[in-house]
């Protein structure tokens, strides 16, 4: 999929010349990154794992964009301060919170330290850039910041509640961070896809069915973007949160159950 010249051309102008991908050197911060390039954008990239962000790089120089990748873990404060060192004096328009990872299984048994890791990843690092590059965007009366929510996020999920609770955080964040920024120019979007086929899965040691492909996802998100404030990518995930919507909040919760249970349904055979 791609975005039509008419969206590129849109995009360019309400939020261009720079964009800052977290997490864009695999899956959906990949894939964006990539739908970016082809618009024009100029791009700062981060992830972890300098070979594989390099490697992104020079795939994405071909458009003929500046590209500044910044190599730095998220869990940690100084993470943060990276990229927007990076951002200093540069025409940042658009940030897009993409980085996040998930964990599966029994909250007991879980490790404490793992999942407080996960909360800063998926939480703090989101709230500190978005502090930042906000008050940069309401000074210049324009900008767009997109959050990556998830389907997990409207309602509890065992087997996977730490995670859930993260995005559920996200989504609520940006819900209101649209309203309140609106009237400064920028443009907030939660983007809430179903399961997707990435690196998530292995990470968080979930099987997942039905996983829809990162490139399906790209061109719906930032299409979306200064057109509404939440997007559900994908007909799976449509239809899945279509078919929730009306159900109570406590039916959701066991429906939830049952779907993160297959899953996860491997970690208890493994155990057995
Ligand atoms: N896949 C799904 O089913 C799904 C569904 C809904 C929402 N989401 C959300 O979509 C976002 C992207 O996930 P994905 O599916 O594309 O997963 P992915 O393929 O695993 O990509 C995650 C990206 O984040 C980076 N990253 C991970 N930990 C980081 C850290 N501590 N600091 C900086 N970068 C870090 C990874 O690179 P390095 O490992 O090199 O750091 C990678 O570039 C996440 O927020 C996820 O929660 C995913």
């Amino acid at each position: 999929m791609t975005l039509s010249d008419q969206t590129k051309q849109r995009l360019k102008t309400q939020y261009g010349d720079w964009a800052i991908v977290t997490g864009a050197s695999s899956g959906i911060g990949l894939e964006l990154a990539t739908q970016l390039a082809a618009a024009g954008f100029n791009l700062i990239l981060n992830a972890r794992n300098e070979e594989r962000l390099l490697t992104v790089e020079q795939q994405l120089k071909s458009h003929n964009i500046d590209i500044k990748s910044v190599v730095a873990d998220l869990s940690e404060k100084d993470g943060m301060e990276k990229i927007i060192q990076v951002a200093q004096g540069l025409k940042v328009g658009l940030l897009i919170n993409n980085a996040g990872y998930g964990t599966s299984g029994l909250f007991v048994d879980a490790l404490l330290d793992s999942e407080i890791n996960l909360l800063r990843v998926n939480c703090e690092a989101v709230l500190v850039l978005s502090h930042f590059f906000a008050q940069k965007f309401k000074q210049q009366g324009r900008g767009g910041i997109i959050f990556l929510s998830s389907l997990v996020a409207f309602q509890g999920v065992p087997y996977a509640a730490n995670y859930a609770a993260s995005k559920a955080y996200i989504q609520s964040f940006a819900e209101a961070l649209a309203i309140e920024l609106k009237p400064f120019g920028v443009d907030v979007l939660a983007a809430a896809p179903g399961p997707v086929e990435s690196g998530f899965g292995q990470r968080a040691n979930m099987q997942m069915d039905n996983a829809m492909s990162p490139d399906q996802l790209g061109v719906p998100i930032l299409a979306a973007l200064g057109k509404q404030t939440n997007v559900v990518p994908g007909l799976l995930s449509k239809v899945l949160t279509y078919a929730l919507r009306t159900a109570p909040r406590a039916i959701k919760v066991k429906i939830m159950e049952k779907v993160m249970g297959g899953f996860t349904q491997h970690q208890r055979s493994e155990i057995a």
